[in-house]
């Protein structure tokens, strides 16, 4: 049966199935859901762990050594790149008691505060590597080696102010460029004094509200954009942060999302903004998510570069969160062309203070005539020609200009106009992009996106359409993710409370032909000759794989299975599990091949129909189907099948139970008893807590005679009842229902009458 094709359940499930709508005051941008939820389980990843360690947020790559360099509080691992599960080597580098007490003595936590944060790691062209931790708020850096199997801390005891925060919750952005450190965090106690700086040749920001209002650092990226250059432009470092905007008349501190760039070759002014940037420029960066709501706020940044082309492919991957908690439980991605910001700033227009009363500064569109060379830009051709050949050389007035008006007057919008996902639940704290191509196919971006919750989305946006593929609970506490990597085809993550190494693929998640397709992983396909979801880098076939559309028919069809059989005393409630694979589907009931509604015996949970006060009415076949509806289709399937016998209490005769199978006497009907008798009290024990009054508001077929007040008792007693029995995996137990039905003790109760099934049926003519 072609599994695209009309169902008679369709004409009732075009109404209720399509995703949820949500009421709202403003248009909302289109929200996915995960497809799939994977909890956490240890086989998922490759963990690493130790005791007594927490706080793992920095990591390095060292492809070199093999290692995956990791920075966590108090000490550094070298954990191996290919298995971060075993560790080659350690370091601890704890703080002085004095140190403490010192760190103390200033009104700071002991047991938190004042210890030592890993926050900077970066290689040396050396090979050695440059480390950086915030040592009981009086940061320091060093030099890490990893000869002969271990790791070596030099001990040079380096001053760490200007690169690494004091205090460990603050946030800043570090990186490596030709053996020189970029750094932007606070470089006091207090955490007031914020900076941008480069190590060597030394170079900060000016100490003014202009440059930086009380920024909180997100990132930063070398962009070589001298390669190839026409105009003989120099490389760029980027830095992301969000700050306290000066350029809107608000009341209140609005923060914003901002992008920085300054020249690499820049090595301040003469005079004016000596040993500071004669070239930092800044504007804001939006990503419109909400626009009744304050703007959204840049958490993490990933550059993504084709490796076959030059910068100016690249694109910035962002994620955004909500500017006050609480107010909205959306966080986006938004992506933007590096070509299109490095514009903004080499041709864009500036913004000028203009004072207004006596305290009262507005930012305006600058309008007055521009120096030359442009101010903020990078020394090129047309500089040389004039002779200025480094920024020593610019003139004053560039300087000055630079000085007072390092904002620009277009924010950077991105691609698109309009954010590549909007997510719902736990805000994002951390992206990285992976590319893909499945055979004959165009290559996919994969966004990989760390939550507060501690889980990883794995998300690609097909043609405008943002798809999250599944989110998979990374570690078995719920703090959340601080730093995410990539490298080759490995991902690693790091919270609190550890390190995990993740396979991108994990195609075999999905046990379907349909599953596998409609999860639109673009790492994974089916195998019909093996029939399995594999992953296209594992396979050389032909796979079947449906990206942009989401469209199964090609999927062989599947042999019906076998019902599982179960039987329930008369009075009796059952549990029939209904797993679905996929959260984007609707599950469904059919008795008798009629769709089915809660009623008085019925009640629908999300991944069960639980059978109340059994009676001969409900024994029959009973099927759970789920609906998943797709870009371009729908897709019926049916996940499992159950044969459901009711049979009465021992003192009245039991046809069903004595045709149903060999009668089953003695030892093997006591031992059975004994094993069923354990299981339901086990059951019991477990579902009492879950299962819910079956009175509730969600029953619309009543019948007419029965009233709230008959019901809510009825129900009460209901929940005492142990369940019978649970669903077996495959095949009847004969054993089983001859020991059941050796109990006495149950209900003697005169047999219910049957109950007329209350819903409206469809016609099923699927068979005909
Ligand atoms: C370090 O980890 C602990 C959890 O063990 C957490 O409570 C604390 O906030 C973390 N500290 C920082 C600075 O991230
Ligand atoms: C990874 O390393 C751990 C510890 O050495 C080992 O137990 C595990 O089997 C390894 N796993 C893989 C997939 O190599
Ligand atoms: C590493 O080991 C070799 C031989 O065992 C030794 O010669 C060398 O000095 C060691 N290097 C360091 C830095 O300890
Ligand atoms: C799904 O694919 C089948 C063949 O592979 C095609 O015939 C059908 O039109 C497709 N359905 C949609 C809705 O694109
Ligand atoms: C079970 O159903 C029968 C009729 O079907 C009814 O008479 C009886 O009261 C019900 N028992 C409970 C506990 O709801």
């Amino acid at each position: 049966m072609n599994k695209g094709a009309m169902h008679p359940l369709l004409s009732l499930c075009v109404f209720s199935l399509l995703l949820p709508t949500v009421a709202l005051e403003e248009d909302l941008p289109p929200i996915s859901r995960p497809r799939r939820f994977v909890p956490y389980d240890g086989n998922n990843v490759l963990l690493f762990q130790e005791e007594g360690v927490f706080n793992y947020s920095t990591m390095l790559v060292r492809e070199d050594l093999n290692l995956l360099v990791v920075g966590s509080r108090e000490a550094v691992f070298a954990l191996d790149l290919k298995n971060v599960s075993k560790k080659h080597a350690s370091v601890n580098w704890k703080v002085p008691l004095k140190k403490v007490n010192e760190c103390k003595n200033k009104g700071k936590n002991p047991e938190t505060e004042c210890k030592n944060y890993i926050r900077v790691l970066h290689k040396k062209n050396n090979g050695k590597m440059y480390v950086c931790g915030t040592n009981a708020f009086d940061p320091e850096c060093d030099l890490l080696s990893y000869t002969n199997g271990t790791l070596t801390l030099a001990g040079t005891g380096e001053d760490g102010k200007t690169k690494c925060p004091f205090d460990p919750y603050q946030k800043h952005a570090s990186l490596m460029v030709d053996d020189s450190l970029y750094s932007a965090t606070s470089v006091n106690f207090l955490g007031t004094e914020p900076i941008f700086a480069r190590s060597s040749p030394p170079m900060r920001t000016e100490f003014t509200n202009f440059w930086l209002n009380e920024p909180s650092f997100v990132s930063m990226a070398q962009i070589p954009e001298s390669k190839g250059s026409k105009e003989g432009d120099d490389d760029k470092v980027y830095l992301f942060f969000r700050e306290i905007a000066v350029e809107f008349d608000y009341q209140n501190k609005m923060v914003v999302s901002r992008v920085a760039r300054v020249c690499k070759g820049d090595i301040g002014g003469e005079r004016t903004l000596q040993k500071k940037w004669t070239s930092f420029l800044k504007t804001r960066i939006d990503c419109p998510v909400l626009e009744l709501q304050l703007p959204y706020l840049i958490q993490d940044t990933y550059l993504w570069c084709d490796p076959m082309q030059d910068w100016k492919g690249c694109i910035f991957y962002a994620v955004f969160t909500p500017q006050i908690r609480g107010t909205s439980d959306l966080s986006a991605v938004c992506a933007y062309k590096v070509s299109e910001m490095s514009k903004v700033f080499s041709e864009g227009k500036y913004k000028s203070p203009v004072p207004i009363e006596t305290s009262f500064i507005k930012w305006v569109t600058f309008s007055g005539e521009v120096p030359f060379p442009r101010p903020g830009a990078c020394i090129n051709d047309e500089a040389r020609k004039h002779d200025i050949t480094n920024t020593m050389l610019l003139p004053d007035r560039t300087l000055q200009f630079v000085k007072e008006k390092p904002l620009m007057d277009e924010a950077i919008q991105p691609i698109g106009g309009r954010p590549v996902l909007v997510g719902k639940g736990a805000p994002f704290t951390r992206i990285v992009v992976s590319q893909v191509q499945p055979a004959d196919e165009e290559p996919y971006h994969v966004m990989f996106i760390g939550t507060e919750a501690g889980t990883l989305l794995k998300a690609v946006n097909y043609n405008e359409e943002a798809f999250i593929i599944e989110e998979v609970k990374l570690f078995e506490q719920s703090g959340p993710i601080k730093i995410l990597k990539t490298f080759k085809d490995k991902l690693y993550a790091g919270s609190d409370f550890g390190v995990v190494q993740i396979s991108p693929a994990n195609c075999e998640r999905s046990a379907t032909c349909e599953d596998c397709v409609l999860a639109r992983d673009p790492y994974c396909g089916w195998d019909g000759t093996d029939g399995k979801c594999v992953s296209f880098s594992d396979s050389k076939r032909k796979l079947i794989q449906s990206l942009k559309e989401g469209n199964a028919s090609q999927c062989p069809k599947m042999d019906p299975k076998k019902p599982v059989e179960l039987f329930i005393m008369q009075g009796g409630n059952m549990r029939l599990d209904c797993r679905s694979a996929t959260q984007l589907a609707e599950v469904h009931w059919e008795k008798e091949r009629l769709a089915l509604s809660p009623s008085a015996h019925f009640h629908l949970l999300e991944d069960a129909l639980l059978i109340l006060n059994a009676s001969e009415t409900e024994s029959g076949h009973y099927r759970c189907i789920t609906v998943e509806k797709s870009k371009t289709s729908i897709h019926y399937s049916t996940v499992i099948e159950y044969q459901v016998q009711i049979y009465l209490p021992r003192s009245e005769i039991n046809p069903l139970a004595q045709t149903s199978g060999p009668s089953v006497t003695g030892l093997q009907t006591t031992l059975a008893f004994f094993v069923i008798a354990f299981l339901a009290l086990l059951a019991w024990n477990f579902y009492k807590s879950h299962i819910p009054l079956p009175c509730n508001t969600k029953k619309k077929n009543v019948e007419p005679q029965q009233n709230q007040d008959q019901e809510a008792p009825a129900a009460a007693a209901v929940e005492k009842k142990p369940l019978m029995s649970e669903p077996q995996n495959n095949t009847s137990n004969n054993n089983h229902a001859a020991a059941v039905n050796a109990r006495s003790d149950a209900d003697e109760e005169a047999a219910p009458k049957p109950r007329l099934s209350t819903l409206q049926f469809i016609d099923d003519e699927s068979e005909a």
